[in-house]
């Protein structure tokens, strides 16, 4: 790991990930980061681990050759489930950090034990995922109820700012959710998409529910790999970040526009596969 390391690539299937860049952004404001979107490809969650991996290995290797990057976020909760091993292996000079849903915080929140993890189905299915649900179990001091939820068409009516899609979807997850443990009190996002449809989500959830996202854990976590100080005084405010698309260059400029408050133009570019 560098302690120079200044220059943070970020990517995700598609826009989700700006959730994370944001956090970064709060969190790290000497660094500058080139976020990219694969929005060509979105959604990756249910598309094959064979697939997801292949893909993340070549963003991650046109992130090196052409932007230089000297670390890198995988803004992604599939992505981080079906890629990161092979990343870390491929890659084991760069500094990497993942993402994964927001499980052990959740558990420590909840006072009936019983959280719902709202994610793809690829993020689900992993074992990646098996793995962590398997730790947390065997670590908890009391029972825990623990309900997935993969919520397909969500994160890809995200992506197209589909207003009717994202209530109808986000209100039929919740609901299979709460039927399914009736003592719910906290939903997890587990896809870096869906804290773009928090309020339909908490609407849903209703106000004893309480929703966990993973930007600000994952972006402290880049800072300790960075060794950065949280108030490095060195830091100029605001780097110059950059938004790259493999899709709709006007899509990426408007969801950070609309969700960031950022007024800079996206590139649209082609990472071949
Ligand atoms: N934002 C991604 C995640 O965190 C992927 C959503 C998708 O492309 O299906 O899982």
């Amino acid at each position: 790991m560098k302690p120079s390391a200044r220059h943070v690539g970020v990517f995700d299937s598609g826009v989700g990930g700006l959730s994370v860049l944001r956090a970064l952004r709060a969190e790290l404001p000497g660094v500058r980061f080139t976020y990219l979107a694969d929005s060509l490809h979105a959604p990756y969650g249910e598309r094959g681990a064979d697939w997801v991996a292949r893909r993340s290995q070549a963003i991650v290797q046109w992130l090196r050759q052409t932007q230089g990057i000297d670390a890198l976020v995988v803004a992604c909760n599939t992505a981080t489930a079906l890629a990161i091993d092979g990343l870390r292996t491929r890659h084991a000079d760069l500094p990497i950090v993942g993402v994964e849903p927001a499980v052990k915080p959740a558990i420590e929140l909840s006072a009936s034990g019983h959280v719902g993890v709202l994610a793809t189905r690829g993020t689900l299915g992993s074992e990646r995922y098996a793995a962590l649900r398997r730790r947390l179990e065997a670590a908890a001091p009391r029972a825990l109820h623990i309900h997935d939820q993969p919520c397909d068409g969500l994160a890809g009516a995200i992506e197209r700012d589909d207003t009717d899609t994202i209530q109808t979807l986000g209100q039929r997850y919740v609901d299979a959710v709460r039927q399914a443990a009736p003592g719910l009190d906290t939903l997890v996002l587990g896809c870096t998409h869906y804290p773009f449809a928090a309020a339909v989500l908490q609407q849903a959830a209703g106000p004893g529910v309480r929703l966990v996202d993973t930007g600000e854990a994952v972006a402290r976590r880049t800072r300790h790999v960075l060794q950065m100080d949280a108030a490095d005084p060195d830091q100029p405010l605001h780097a110059e970040s950059t938004l790259m698309t493999t899709g709709d260059a006007g899509a990426l400029t408007a969801a950070a526009h609309r969700w960031l408050g950022w007024h800079r133009p996206a590139q649209q570019v082609v990472v071949p596969d």
